[in-house]
């Protein structure tokens, strides 16, 4: 089976890099990606090409070369539907905030009106693939949706996650470790339609590298891998706490266990805490499924990924708190950095959202400056937490342009994404324009300690013992 038409519901941080991809290393296929966002879809097809809705490096010269040619956005989701052979799922399958599973489990609302209203407008036989990570089994349902209510048209249903990182997405699409394609292994139709999806990445990924497997191992493997990956930045964050009473200093720790070919380097840089519309959400879902299943310790050993991300977060504030003696009421702060991470105009679960609902609970005055994060988001992320009115947060928050300004008349820094271009700073002009002391906390390990404390500053660095000659050390409390 040859696909020239593919649509993509869901036009947001996974859909629209992915088909820009696919569309670029396919030029014989239609792309079609469909959104009910009026202003995304306007945003993708904003002909000042670097203006589209998401930051993401290297994405605008792969959206203009394809844009027009095989590249389409459009909110017209039904046309793209019944021309489709080939309909990919990618809408938001965030945590729950209502009824049973409230706070854990995927909410799949977005999903089954996707299987619904693929299966009122089909007229032919589709292959529908989940893109979106959804918790194992989701398959079983969208196949009984479409089933049930379909006008007799067939389906094949795939699990084919998506493993990019926000901010090398691109890299990541080009160059996967691996795809994989979770199928109906026991029926021709299924092997049909997994051979058919396969042969669209092996337009550039080599075969070996195309996974197939049955449907739930695949929808398995994806919280799998994130619960991995989230769990590597727990277990470094928790030793950051030991290393700063300790005196280690967690760089070199991680530096000699990443050596261990057993171990690797990778996702061993302690932080503020991980953030992302991923991690969080799919262990949450991850216990919410142990516990459906009655595996009460499996579900507690993955809550405590979650538990120790949240204690990082907020011992990063009150550590803040406890440095500025205590009391950083009507004192100004400023955050560098808003995103989750470097690269990404994405602030979703972002450690900085709550650091800073933190210190605005003890009445500090926060600057924020972030190079790719609108006003706009900053302030939605806060009032989405409900801590406060709205009037309150624009009141004792300030967003600028300039992270001179941002920093101006400040008591203390305090760093919360790695973005590059903060170490390219005249530090200097920055500490003279402070308060003194002038207090730096580095919740990215990204500045230099020794050239910043040369400076004057008063730096505070995660896992990091302090960088003056007669830091005290603290003694280890007697465990019996
Ligand atoms: C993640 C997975 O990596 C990706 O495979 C999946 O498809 C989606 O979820 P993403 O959330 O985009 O990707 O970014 P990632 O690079 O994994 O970072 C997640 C969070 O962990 C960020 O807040 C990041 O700053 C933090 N992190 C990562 C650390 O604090 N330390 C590390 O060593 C690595
Ligand atoms: P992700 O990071 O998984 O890509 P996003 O929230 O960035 O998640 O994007 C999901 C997109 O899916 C949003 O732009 C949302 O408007 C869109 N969406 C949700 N439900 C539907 C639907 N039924 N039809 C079309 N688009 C939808």
């Amino acid at each position: 089976m040859r696909i020239k038409n593919i649509c993509c519901i869901g036009a947001g941080y996974v859909g629209g890099p992915t088909m820009a991809v696919i569309a670029q290393k396919c030029p014989d296929i239609q792309v079609t990606v469909v959104d009910i966002n009026e202003e995304r879809i306007a945003a993708w097809n904003n002909e000042d090409v670097e203006r589209i809705p998401i930051y993401e490096p290297g994405l605008p010269a792969v959206v203009q070369e394809g844009r027009g040619r095989n590249l389409f956005f459009s909110t017209d989701v039904d046309t793209a539907i019944d021309k489709a052979e080939m309909i990919f799922i990618s809408v938001n399958t965030p945590t729950k905030t209502y009824g049973i599973g409230k706070g854990m489990a995927a909410d799949l609302k977005w999903i089954e009106l996707c299987a619904r209203q693929i299966a009122r407008i089909s007229r032919n036989d589709k292959i529908v693939v989940e893109k979106s990570t959804l918790p194992v089994r989701t398959a079983a349902a969208l196949k009984e949706i479409l089933k049930h209510t379909g006008n007799g048209v067939k389906y094949q249903i795939l699990s084919n996650p998506e493993f990019l990182a926000e901010g090398t997405a691109i890299q990541d699409l080009l160059h996967p470790d691996r795809v994989l394609i979770g199928g109906d292994i026991e029926t021709k139709d299924g092997i049909e339609a997994i051979s058919a999806l396969s042969d669209i990445y092996e337009k550039w990924v080599p075969k070996s590298k195309i996974l197939t497997t049955n449907v739930w191992s695949s929808e398995l493997s994806k919280l799998t891998a994130n619960a991995f990956l989230a769990q590597r930045v727990s277990s470094i964050n928790a030793m950051s706490e030991l290393c700063e009473v300790t005196g280690a200093d967690v760089t070199e720790v991680a530096k000699a266990l990443g050596m261990d070919s057993r171990i690797g380097p990778k996702f061993l840089n302690s932080s503020v805490g991980f953030g992302g519309s991923c991690f969080q959400k799919d262990i949450l879902n991850l216990v919410y499924i142990a516990k459906s299943f009655g595996l009460k310790q499996v579900a507690e050993y993955w809550e405590q990924v979650i538990i120790m991300n949240d204690h990082q977060k907020k011992r990063f504030a009150a550590n803040i708190i406890r440095t500025l003696y205590n009391t950083v009421s009507g004192k100004k702060i400023t955050v560098l950095g808003w995103s989750f991470k470097k690269d990404t105009n994405d602030t979703r679960e972002s450690a900085a959202i709550y650091v800073v609902d933190h210190l605005l609970n003890e009445e500090a005055e926060i600057a924020v400056y972030d190079p790719k994060v609108q006003a706009e988001q900053i302030y939605k992320d806060l009032d989405y937490l409900e801590s406060r009115n709205k009037e309150a947060n624009r009141l004792n928050l300030n967003v600028t342009n300039d992270p001179y300004e941002a920093c101006k008349d400040s008591h203390a820094i305090a760093v919360l994404t790695e973005w590059e271009e903060f170490k390219t700073y005249n530090w200097e002009k920055i500490y003279e324009n402070m308060l003194k002391p002038a207090f730096l906390f580095d919740g990215r390990n990204l500045l230099n300690i020794e050239e910043l404390t040369k400076i004057g500053f008063v730096i505070k660095s995660i896992g990091k013992p302090a960088p003056t000659k007669n830091s005290v050390v603290s003694k280890p409390a007697l465990v019996s």
